[in-house]
């Protein structure tokens, strides 16, 4: 018998990690679609707009009608302007042609860490809940979760001696979000320097992802474990521009590290990407040479915004911890009984409003969920009262 070739042959790796199926993300997105008079405060997507000067350099390569493959690992000119940033606002001296390299999108640094630095069955300790695309990233390379459990006690800041329970003979890897997605939490001095310990004694890498390093409110500081002793050896920074600059569909960010672990992540890079879109680069590099104070207007925007929704889940009654960074709250609705999955499907279906459940973003999110503010505060307010109503 002939076998048809739509017949699915997936791969047992893909079987497992997703047992093929759409995502409960996907799923609610579709779900979304079709719910008339809904309110999103579902994806981390800025409806800020671009600025200008970004745009227009863009632009002005586009127009040119020489919009060529750039160098792999990006455009000179920016990898400069990447370490100068580096060195200016973060103190770390990076040499740009065998310590940077652009990527599509600090997405795909992710991937191109792990599959540089992982071997089948390696171990990468995740503090949990933990931005998704991480888990994806760790099993294609045949690497594993050890999820790391934080607790809400602790406004979901990760400790040190749950990170040692995690620890086995196969621990590679740890990664680090500070400021967090989902739960905005950071990291602070003390805890980082008995992180950084731990790291030596066992002979870690650790991955910063420092994506929201600009997103953070109230006097709160996320500072990275690179500065502290032996850290600059065995630490990749991931970065990138989506958020500071509002230019998530641009696809560009960037990774750093000692040239060691970063030379050998250049053709990894070459190989999913060849390069990070042309254009986006000239923006990129246009967002880091003009002046800063869209930034300073971005983040003031989203302060007055979370102020909105923070305020609103107050007088709603539902609790939260204290988000210090990012563009998310991390709503704590465990008295009410339900799943955060079956809150979340009757927010969408009762209240039309897309709010994400924590367990989106892995086992430790059951009982929050994830409620950003990029929408107008009115539409936030309003959403909060829906979601109130449900609560
Ligand atoms: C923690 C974290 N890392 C990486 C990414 C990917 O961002 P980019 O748009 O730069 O690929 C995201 C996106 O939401 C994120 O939240």
């Amino acid at each position: 018998m002939t076998q048809s070739i739509a017949a699915p042959r997936l791969s047992k790796k893909i079987q497992s990690l997703q047992g093929g199926a759409e995502s409960s993300f996907v799923r609610m997105v579709r779900m979304a679609s079709s719910v008339p008079d809904l309110i999103s405060l579902g994806r981390g997507d800025p409806d800020v707009p671009t600025p200008p000067h970004i745009v227009e350099a863009a632009l002005r390569v586009i127009q040119s009608q020489r919009v060529n493959y750039t160098a792999p690992v990006g455009m000179p000119e920016l990898r400069e302007a990447i370490a100068h940033k580096l060195k200016v606002e973060n103190g770390l001296t990076y040499d740009p042609a065998t310590e940077v390299i652009v990527t599509a999108g600090a997405q795909e640094a992710m991937s191109v860490v792990m599959q540089t630095l992982l071997d089948p069955g390696d171990e990468v300790l995740l503090p949990d809940p933990y931005y998704t695309a991480y888990e994806m990233a760790i099993g294609l390379t045949g690497g594993v979760v050890k999820r790391v459990p934080t607790a809400a006690e602790d406004d979901f800041e990760v400790k040190v001696d749950a990170i040692e329970a995690c620890i086995t003979p196969r621990s590679r890897v740890l990664v680090l979000v500070s400021p967090n997605n989902p739960t905005g939490a950071v990291i602070s001095a003390a805890t980082l320097a008995q992180i950084a310990e731990l790291v030596l004694k066992h002979n870690l890498i650790v991955i910063s992802d420092e994506l929201y390093e600009k997103i953070i409110f109230d006097g709160a500081e996320a500072p990275s474990i690179v500065h502290l002793p032996g850290m600059f050896e065995r630490t990749i920074i991931i970065n990138g521009f989506s958020k500071t600059y509002c230019m998530t569909g641009f696809r560009v960010g960037y990774l750093a590290g000692p040239a060691a672990l970063v030379t050998p992540m250049q053709e990894v890079h070459h190989t999913l990407t060849i390069c990070a879109p042309t254009a986006s680069q000239h923006a990129a590099l246009a967002a880091l040479t003009g002046s800063q104070d869209c930034v300073i207007e971005i983040v003031g925007i989203f302060a007055a915004r979370r102020r909105v929704l923070l305020d609103a889940l107050t007088r709603a009654g539902i609790p939260y911890p204290q988000p210090a960074g990012a563009f998310f709250a991390f709503a704590d609705i465990r008295k009410t009984g339900l799943t955060s999955a079956d809150f979340a499907m009757k927010a969408l279906t009762e209240a039309a409003v897309l709010v994400f459940p924590g367990t989106q973003y892995g086992p430790g999110g059951e009982g929050f969920l994830r409620i950003s503010y990029l929408a107008e505060p009115s539409a936030i307010e309003t959403a909060v009262a829906r979601l109130g109503d449900v609560f």
